[in-house]
């Protein structure tokens, strides 16, 4: 586990210990990681890194902390988890790793919604020069499934994702920002043909490598989605700023 204790070192300090879910309640604040999160920590290193680098249930997991976060009513509730979210898509990608993170959060007895989080932020961790990603725990939980159509998808338009977005509450800027988490993707469900294709040619390595080959057209694939926002002219700018300035990405 040679980067956990980075990773658990910045990890907030508001604790759930929940029951098994759907029952859970909140505990007062402490000054260090529960152990139990160090145990998760452990599980998920061994899951997300192997001697080759990044797997593929770590990029799950950080597509899967999106989508939590983006359906339902109120944020991050893991209502990913219940009522089917994960049947949504034939053969979606973030099936298993959501199955296996709902497994974990009833054996370590804490929130589905916050170990949704916890893994994302340690998947990106695991990516080459992946950042350490604060998180808190302690999140509140639902279980209404959300709209599906609130999932933006890989043939929508600028337009339709500013819109999707802008409802949640995120920016042009934002909305540009984050879909260059896509540095460390693949796809496997929208071009059968090109199954495991990548959105850029470092998908280990967490850079502006995305931004760089989308607008010269050097990619192994690209969704018409993150084209659109290439050429929008309400992001295109945007878009050129972060392939050109990782800073200004971070
Ligand atoms: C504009 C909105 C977005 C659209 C339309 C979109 C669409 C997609 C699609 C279709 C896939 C491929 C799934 C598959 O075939 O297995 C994918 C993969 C991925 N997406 Fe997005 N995405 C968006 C935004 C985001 C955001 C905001 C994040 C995270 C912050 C994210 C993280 C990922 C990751 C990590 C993967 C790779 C999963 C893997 O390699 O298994 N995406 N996205
Ligand atoms: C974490 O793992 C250690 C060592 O296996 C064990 O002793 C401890 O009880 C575990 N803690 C929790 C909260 O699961
Ligand atoms: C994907 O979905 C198709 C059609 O429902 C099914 O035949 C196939 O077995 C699925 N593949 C995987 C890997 O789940």
């Amino acid at each position: 586990m040679y980067f956990g204790t980075v990773l658990l070192s910045n990890i907030a300090l508001a604790v759930t210990y929940g029951s098994a879910f759907p029952d859970f309640k909140i505990s007062s604040r402490q000054n260090s990681c529960p152990s139990v999160w160090a145990n998760i920590s452990f599980e998920l290193t061994g899951q997300f890194a192997t001697g080759l680098g990044y797997t593929d249930s770590a990029r799950a997991a950080i597509r899967a902390a999106f989508h939590d976060c983006f359906s339902g009513p109120g944020g991050c509730g893991r209502s990913l988890i219940l009522a089917g979210e994960l049947d949504w898509d034939i053969n979606s990608s973030i099936r298993d790793i959501g199955n296996t993170l709902s497994s974990m959060a009833m054996k370590y007895s804490v929130g589905a919604a916050d170990i949704i989080q916890f893994a994302a932020a340690h998947a990106i961790k695991t990516c080459t020069n992946g950042p350490t990603v604060q998180i808190l725990i302690g999140r509140r939980e639902w279980s209404t499934p959300a709209p599906q159509s609130e999932i933006p998808g890989a043939s929508d338009s600028s337009d339709t994702l500013l819109s999707l977005f802008a409802q949640k509450g995120f920016t042009d800027v934002d909305l540009t920002a984050l879909i260059g988490a896509h540095t460390c993707a693949r796809q496997f469900t929208t071009d059968l043909a090109t199954a495991d294709a990548s959105l850029d040619r470092t998908p280990g390595t967490w850079d502006v490598a995305f931004y760089q080959q989308t607008l010269g057209g050097t990619v192994p694939f690209s969704f018409q989605s993150d084209v659109s926002i290439m050429h929008s002219t309400q992001t295109a700018p945007i878009f050129q700023l972060f392939a050109g300035n990782v800073a200004a990405w971070e």
